[in-house]
């Protein structure tokens, strides 16, 4: 049984992770979306939150786990026993960032493999901050998001107006 990780941040999950993950569902027996729990980033969404709308998003895909983790994602690779860090490549940007993580944590962890999946073209610049960015300023994302992420962020959106009047 091949299992794989998808770890990631997840802040939040969007179609482009979610094509991803659909992608990775397809290759490895088991994939374990893995939700890191990050204090230093800027993050919307808390960590229950991430990984709740993730579980939301991918509940149709029968081989996938969702996960929160935190420390370094070799070492809850191991634990788990995946083989294998599935990650997405959006365009050539994303490649020097992925190319240097999958790097050190083969030097880390040389049994675990790093697959890059590419996703698809119309989604290749589909980012959460951009996408926080947008919705946060007014824009419709419902086309680049799953139905709950977007629920959740109009939500959010419309807490923030409040406050804003009150
Ligand atoms: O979605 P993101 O923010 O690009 O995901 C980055 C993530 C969470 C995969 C990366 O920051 C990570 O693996 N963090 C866990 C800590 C760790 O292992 N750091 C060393 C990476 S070489």
């Amino acid at each position: 049984m091949k299992r794989a990780i998808f770890p990631g941040s997840f802040d939040p999950i969007t179609n482009g992770h979610l094509d991803i993950a659909t992608r990775a569902c397809r290759l490895f027996d088991e994939l374990v979306v893995a939700v890191y729990h990050n204090p230093e980033k800027h993050i919307l969404f808390s960590w229950e939150e991430r990984i709740d709308l993730v579980r939301a998003a991918t509940a149709h895909l029968t081989n996938i786990r969702v996960e929160g983790f935190t420390g370094l994602t070799i070492k809850y690779a191991q634990e788990i026993g995946a083989e294998v860090i599935v990650r997405g490549l959006r365009a050539v940007s994303d490649f020097e960032g992925e190319f240097q993580m999958a790097l050190l944590n083969s030097t880390l962890a040389p049994n675990l493999e790093t697959v890059c999946l590419i996703s698809g073209q119309q989604l290749m610049f589909t980012s959460s901050s951009r996408i926080k960015e947008i919705a946060l300023l007014g824009g419709d994302i419902s086309g680049l998001v799953p139905q709950p992420v977007a629920a959740r962020m109009a939500r959010v959106v419309q807490e923030r107006q409040k406050g804003a009047q009150g």
